[in-house]
C-alpha cells in the first residue's frame, strides 16, 4: 500500500472523508497528537485501525465527535460532565460515560463495554474531517503497537507507512501529549490518565472530588478499562460444541455462527465482541469458540477471548 502524504487543506479533508466511507483508517492531526482516525460506528473500519496498528490486543479507544450534543446522542453524560463538556471541549479532554443502548457505536469500538470514553477535539483538521465525515470517528494515536505518539506527520510516517492509505499533514501538534481521562460517576471523578488538563481544575468545573481508578491511585494506561467478559464459562479451541454449548466458528468450523467463514481476521475482529454479546444473551448455558490462528489481529482477537475465558 502506498501512504500519500498531504499537507491540510479542503482537498486533503475530502479524500480523507471518501477514505473514511470506505471503511479505511486515516493519520490526522488533534491539538494534541496524530489520531488514526475510521468510522466508529463501523466494526470492520475499527478492526482495520487494529490492523495497521499491529496492536495484539484490543482496548477501547476514544471516540471523536463535533460537539456537546453529538456526544449526548451516544452517552448518557451526568451534570458534572456536561459542566466539564461546557467549560473544556473542545480540547485535550476524555470523558468515560455510560453508552447509550441505542448508539450506533460499533461494539469493537467500546471493547464490548456498557461505557464509551469521548472527546470532541479542537485541531481545525480533525474538526473538519467529523464535519465532512457526519459521524463519530474511533481514533487511537497513529503509530504502530509499542512506539511512541506522534506529533509530527513524519513521526506518523516512520511508523504507519505502507500500512494506512492517507495522513493529513497539520504540522506539529500543539500540545503533544494524550488527553487527560476522567470517569465521571454520580458523586466523584475518577482520573484515568492523566494529561494536559489538570485534576484540580476538574474536580473544580465539575464540584466533586478526584481521585485515581483505583481508590487515589491512579491505573496505568492499558489497564484503564475492566474487560468485557460473557458470564458464562467459555471454551476456547473448539471444533465441535459439546452438550448445549453455543458454538461460535471461524473458517473451516461452522459453529452456530460463524466469525468469519472465509477465515478473515478483519471480518472476524469485527463480529467478536457481538457474537460474544449474543451468545450470553441467548438460552445456551455456556460457550465455545473455534481456534483463531495467532498471527496478525487473531493474536488480538485470542488476548480478547482468553481474558473473556478467565475472566480478566
Ligand atoms: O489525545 C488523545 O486522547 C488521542 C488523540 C488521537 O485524540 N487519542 C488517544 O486514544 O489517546 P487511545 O484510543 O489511544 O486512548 C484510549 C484510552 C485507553 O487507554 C483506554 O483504556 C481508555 O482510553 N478508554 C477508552 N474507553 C474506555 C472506557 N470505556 N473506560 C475506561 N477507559 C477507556
Ligand atoms: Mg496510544
Amino acid at each position: 500500500m502506498q501512504t500519500s502524504v498531504l499537507p491540510y487543506d479542503a482537498a486533503a479533508i475530502a479524500l480523507a472523508a471518501r477514505l473514511i466511507a470506505d471503511g479505511r483508517p486515516v493519520a490526522i492531526p488533534t491539538e494534541t497528537v496524530y489520531g488514526l482516525a475510521a468510522d466508529a460506528t463501523s466494526g470492520q473500519a475499527v478492526a482495520a485501525i487494529y490492523a495497521a496498528k499491529g496492536r495484539p490486543a484490543f482496548n477501547p479507544l476514544i471516540v471523536h465527535l463535533r460537539d456537546v450534543a453529538a456526544a449526548r446522542a451516544i452517552a448518557d453524560l451526568p451534570p458534572a460532565a456536561l459542566a466539564l463538556a461546557d467549560a473544556l471541549w473542545p480540547g485535550p479532554l476524555t470523558i468515560v460515560a455510560p453508552l447509550r443502548a441505542a448508539a450506533p457505536i460499533a461494539a469493537l469500538a467500546t471493547a464490548g463495554l456498557p461505557t464509551i470514553a469521548l472527546r470532541v477535539p479542537a485541531h481545525p483538521a480533525m474538526r473538519d474531517l467529523l464535519a465532512a465525515c457526519g459521524r463519530p470517528l474511533a481514533a487511537p494515536s497513529a503509530n504502530a503497537s509499542g512506539t511512541i505518539s506522534p506529533t509530527r506527520a513524519a513521526h506518523v510516517l516512520r511508523s504507519l507507512d505502507g500500512r494506512i492509505p492517507l495522513i493529513v499533514d497539520g504540522g506539529p501538534c500543539a500540545t503533544g501529549l494524550e488527553s487527560t481521562i476522567v470517569a465521571v460517576a454520580r458523586d466523584r471523578l475518577r482520573l484515568l490518565r492523566p494529561g494536559p488538563i489538570a485534576p484540580d481544575l476538574l474536580a473544580e468545573i465539575a464540584g466533586l472530588p478526584i481521585g485515581g481508578a483505583d481508590g487515589d491511585r491512579v491505573e496505568a494506561p492499558g489497564q484503564l478499562a475492566r474487560h468485557y467478559a460473557p458470564a458464562k464459562p467459555l471454551r476456547l479451541d473448539a471444533i465441535t460444541a459439546r452438550g448445549a454449548e453455543w458454538l461460535i466458528g471461524f473458517g473451516a468450523v461452522a459453529g452456530h455462527v460463524s466469525l468469519s467463514p472465509t477465515g478473515n481476521f478483519v471480518e472476524a475482529a469485527a463480529a467478536l465482541f457481538d457474537l460474544l454479546h449474543q451468545a450470553d444473551a441467548g438460552p445456551a448455558p455456556a460457550i465455545a469458540v473455534a481456534p483463531i490462528p495467532h498471527h496478525g489481529l487473531g493474536a488480538a482477537i485470542n488476548d480478547r477471548l482468553r481474558r473473556a475465558a478467565t475472566g480478566m
